[in-house]
């Protein structure tokens, strides 16, 4: 089924009144973003970095904060990374601000701070795909490179019937076929932009409005009535149910972060001391606690008492977090266990902290 070979070729009249059509309604429909009034190649790719796995609402106000504090290249690449976590806490996805940051660096030393125009080199920097590559320099250089994301693929294996899983071999590079196709001479970044704004507000996943569709009547899909059966439905994802713990350990007035090292999931970010538990509650979790905030952190801990219990979702685990509060009773820092630090409450507001130690912090300082 993932064979695309029977989907519709677009000849070429159709593909450029396809093209006139949706960047006609572009003009008129398109959304007033904050990095839709620029073409510098700097906030373009600032905000299709943010664009990717995030909504467009989520974005507005970090891209807003993130160009206003760091304007161009030059300034992004002296900042720290730490401070750049920061700025991204809450948006997901860390790696994205870390390779952004080095990305920086990258322009900085090997091409004098301005951001490259050869596809080549665009795509040598850290973090840059063939997506935010061709978004880019569509976009930004008005060069005629394709792109296919979430929205695009929808749009365009619907334009041209292509059946199948699209996240397989044969139909994305179907999808990357047409949508290189399909490009016309001129704006392609408009029309790039025309195709995402049409698959985030027209040809949408479920009742997609096609009678409000500018290229309804070029659309093979919807010529064979099978708009709701294009593009094939996702696998479901199986999602796992995990238990971690994570301890704020007191001394002094201060409670001890640790930041996660690069093979962990919040890598660069720091946290609380977090494992993952088998008991629940009682004497048996405390005894849990104790024993792997030791082996973690080299401390000796009493529990205290249980702050708060958190449920959130990464990726496909399903977390139940049970917070808790425990007095630091002896020990010392292990070294080899990554750095740590003791900090005053007040002071977390100035780390990148994971989602759910921003959620402990703001515990902290209610109580
Ligand atoms: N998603 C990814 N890039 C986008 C853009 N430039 N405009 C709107 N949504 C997007």
């Amino acid at each position: 089924m993932d064979d695309p070979s029977s989907d519709v070729a677009l000849p070429a009249v159709c593909r450029r009144r396809l093209a006139r059509r949706l960047l006609a309604w572009f003009s008129r429909h398109a959304r007033d973003l904050p990095w839709r009034r620029t073409r510098d190649p700097y906030q373009v790719w600032i905000s299709e970095v943010m664009l990717q796995q995030t909504q467009v609402a989520t974005v507005i106000p970090y891209f807003e904060r993130f160009v206003a504090r760091w304007p161009d290249v030059l300034s992004l690449a002296a900042a720290e990374e730490q401070e750049v976590l920061r700025a991204w806490e809450g948006l997901g996805y860390y790696r994205r601000a870390r390779q952004l940051h080095a990305a920086a660096g990258v322009i900085a030393e090997q091409h004098g701070g301005r951001f490259p125009d050869d596809p080549a080199a665009v795509r040598a920097l850290p973090g840059i795909g063939r997506y935010t590559a061709g978004a880019i320099l569509s976009i930004a250089f008005d060069q005629r490179q394709p792109i296919l994301e979430a929205n695009t693929q929808r749009v365009l294996s619907r334009l041209a019937a292509v059946r199948g899983d699209v996240a397989s071999g044969p139909v994305q590079r179907r999808l990357w076929e047409l949508a290189e196709t399909l490009l016309p001479a001129r704006r392609a970044g408009d029309f790039n932009q025309a195709l995402m704004e049409l698959g985030s507000e027209i040809c949408t996943v479920r009742t997609p409005h096609c009678r409000d569709c500018p290229v309804q009547t070029e659309c093979a899909a919807h010529n064979a009535g099978l708009v709701e059966q294009i593009p094939a439905a996702k696998k479901k994802l199986r999602y796992e149910e995990v238990q971690e713990a994570a301890v704020v350990v007191r001394k002094r007035g201060r409670v001890l972060v640790r930041r996660c090292p690069a093979d962990e999931r919040w890598a660069g970010l720091w946290d609380f001391p977090r494992f993952a538990v088998d008991a629940l509650e009682g004497p048996p979790l405390d005894a849990e606690l104790t024993r792997k905030t030791a082996s973690l952190t080299g401390l000796t801990i009493e529990p205290l008492k249980r702050l708060a219990t958190i449920k959130h979702g990464v990726t496909r685990f399903r977390i139940t977090l049970f917070c808790h509060e425990a007095q630091c009773s002896g020990g010392r820092l292990r070294r080899a266990a990554g750095e740590m630090r003791w900090i005053t409450p007040e002071g977390l507001s100035d780390l990148p902290l994971s989602v759910t130690g921003r959620k402990i912090s703001r515990l902290l300082a209610d109580s």
